[in-house]
């Protein structure tokens, strides 16, 4: 109870309404109504840090820049990161199935794939694994480099992943025993991932509703678990530049609960082996 009345005195009514444009304007992140709580108690742990007691005095700061590290500290305690190995396991048997054996006929000197909000590491490695065993099995494709960038808007999680290092419950959410044995290094209770399912991956960090043409074009981008959190507008908009960058023919892999209906007509929807999976048209 006393707990309570003291996060609601750090947030008044007007300072949720400008946490929330802020929040839209930096990231995207659409928070609706009634979602103090989860404002406070998400924000508290930094304002204790920077001893800065309400969130009126946070927007303050922010705006007259007296310090930079607030806004990123903000973006990583304001993010929602969960992740775990093989998510959404069809994508990955759609990738091994169909994607890279299509890729590797239509353009087999070079591979690129974008996982655009890949939290602490596990899809882009994840799509490494399925990679690395398919040129295994077939020799020669993709002769060229193979690259997998891997983005996310929050630095502290982008550290998480470069490092490939899992321990606890992120060390098993997902991986069968063998493929605990096959990708990873074990160093006591934590797991490494293995320098050749690792050399593939680069991390960058990029806002998906700012531009980001600059990282070139791609074969498929996985984009899954991370429109949820936007307007409809926004979606549309992502949805767009991720179709001007892909190669002709490349695949959109969106979250299983996420779909493209009503935001875009580039794309058609193929549906197979128990996934679903977008086609630039
Ligand atoms: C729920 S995780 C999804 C991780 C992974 N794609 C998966 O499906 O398991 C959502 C990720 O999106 C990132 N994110 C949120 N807003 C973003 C934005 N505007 N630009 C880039 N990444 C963003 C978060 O930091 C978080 O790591």
């Amino acid at each position: 109870m006393r707990e309570t009345i003291a996060r609601k005195e750090i947030l008044s009514p007007g300072d949720y309404e400008a946490f929330q444009n802020f929040l839209q304007n930096a990231c995207g992140i659409l928070l609706g109504a009634g979602k103090e709580y989860l404002v406070s108690s998400r924000l508290s742990g930094l304002m204790r840090h920077y001893d800065i007691a309400t969130v009126g005095e946070l927007l303050n700061q922010l705006q007259h820049g007296r310090n930079p590290q607030l806004k990123s500290g903000i973006i990583d305690a304001m993010t929602t990161n969960e992740t775990f190995w093989f998510r959404d396991m069809a994508h990955f048997n759609l990738l091994e199935r169909r994607i890279l054996p299509e890729t590797s006929r239509s353009r087999p000197h070079r591979l690129r794939i974008w996982s655009a909000a890949c939290s602490s590491g596990q899809e882009p490695y994840n799509i490494s694994m399925v990679v690395e065993d398919f040129r295994q099995r077939n020799p020669g494709s993709f002769r060229g480099p193979v690259e997998i960038v891997a983005t996310d808007i929050s630095q502290r999680i982008l550290e998480e992943a470069r490092r490939g290092v899992y321990c606890g419950i992120s060390a098993s959410r997902g991986l069968s025993a063998d493929q605990s044995r096959r990708y990873f290094n074990r160093n006591g209770d934590c797991l490494e991932v293995r320098p050749e399912i690792k050399r593939h991956v680069s991390f960058r960090n990029a806002n998906l509703t700012k531009g980001y043409e600059l990282l070139g074009r791609f074969d498929a981008i996985f984009c899954r678990n991370v429109l949820i959190y936007f307007s409809r507008q926004q979606k549309q908009d992502i949805l767009e530049r991720m179709a001007r960058i892909l190669n002709p023919g490349g695949y959109l892999l969106l979250g299983s609960t996420e779909s493209i209906s009503g935001h875009s007509d580039q794309f058609e929807m193929i549906s197979e082996s128990g996934g679903i999976i977008y086609r630039l048209k």
